[in-house]
């Protein structure tokens, strides 16, 4: 008797939780093995470098990434691209110096520019500001067995998009299934063969998407191998002191415990 009301209130759960994604709650998001995922994951520089490519020559038409200095793409955790080459590269923006009192062409030093689009937002914590799993039922769990998520989000969000569009109050909307309610005023960023990469990658949509996401995370959390390398350090340190602490511990009452001292 019991059992049955423990399963209908289950399944009662299970129900008005699925009809809730269909009413167009939170999107669709793929699982992704990313190079950095997991404890000893780090960064693919070949794919960090793809990435930029596709941000630069696409996204940043739009988007900007303004709290990202230029210099740290010579990071050797991060795209670890030669100082000269960042240099020709910042060249191709453009910032406003106050000293000048005029425009220049970026140097390393400088930031990334701001959006061009008002309504595009900044990309520079995007791969952390959003999560693509959640739950189930607040329990944080499938973010512990899959990560967070937001670069599995940024993916599923370029390669979701479904070719329906609407406008609405002059404003054109097209279906996403990633996108937390369905429709986004992003048009299509990508189709296939938007950039040709150097290392002669292939470019389709979804691996395109693959390596700006990929990038993207890198943006957003850049230190993030210099964290996982310190947090296996602490925990190897922890395990070391634990096996003392117990050997100690066993030595201090052997006495009281009428047991010889080894
Ligand atoms: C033509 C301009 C344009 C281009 C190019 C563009 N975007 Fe966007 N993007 C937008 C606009 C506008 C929004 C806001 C959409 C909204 O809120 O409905 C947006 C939103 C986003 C969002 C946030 C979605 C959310 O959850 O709020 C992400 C992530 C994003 N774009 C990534 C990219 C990436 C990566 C590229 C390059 C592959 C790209 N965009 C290219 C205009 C653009």
């Amino acid at each position: 008797m019991f059992k049955k009301i423990a399963i209908s209130a289950v399944t009662a759960l299970t129900l008005s939780a699925g009809g809730a994604m269909a009413a167009g709650g939170a999107g669709h998001v793929e699982d992704i093995d990313f190079s950095f995922e997991g404890p000893f994951g780090t960064f693919d520089q070949n794919q960090l470098q793809r990435g930029l490519k596709v941000y630069t020559e696409v996204c940043s038409a739009c988007h900007g990434m303004k709290y990202v200095p230029i210099r740290t793409l010579t990071s050797e955790n991060g795209p670890g691209m030669p100082a000269d080459q960042v240099r020709a590269y910042a060249e191709r923006f453009e910032v406003f110096d106050e000293e000048l009192d005029d425009f220049r062409a970026a140097r390393p030093v400088d930031h990334f520019p701001e959006s061009a689009l008002e309504t595009a937002p900044d990309l520079s914590l995007m791969a952390k500001a959003r999560a693509g799993f959640h739950g189930p039922y607040g329990t944080g769990l499938a973010q512990l067995f899959k990560g967070m998520g937001g670069p599995e989000y940024i993916y599923s969000l370029l390669t979701g998009y479904t070719g329906e569009q609407k406008e609405e109050a002059g404003t054109i909307y097209y279906e996403n299934t990633a996108f937390p309610g369905g429709w986004i005023a992003m048009a299509p960023p990508l189709y296939g063969d938007d950039v040709e990469f150097n290392d002669g990658h292939e470019a389709t949509i979804e691996s395109q998407s693959e390596d700006v996401a990929a990038f993207l995370m890198w943006a957003a959390e850049p230190t993030m191998m210099a964290r996982k390398q310190a947090g296996l350090t602490g925990v190897i340190f922890l395990t070391v002191l634990t096996v003392l602490l117990y050997l100690t511990n066993k030595r201090i009452w052997a006495p009281i415990k009428g047991k010889k001292t080894a």
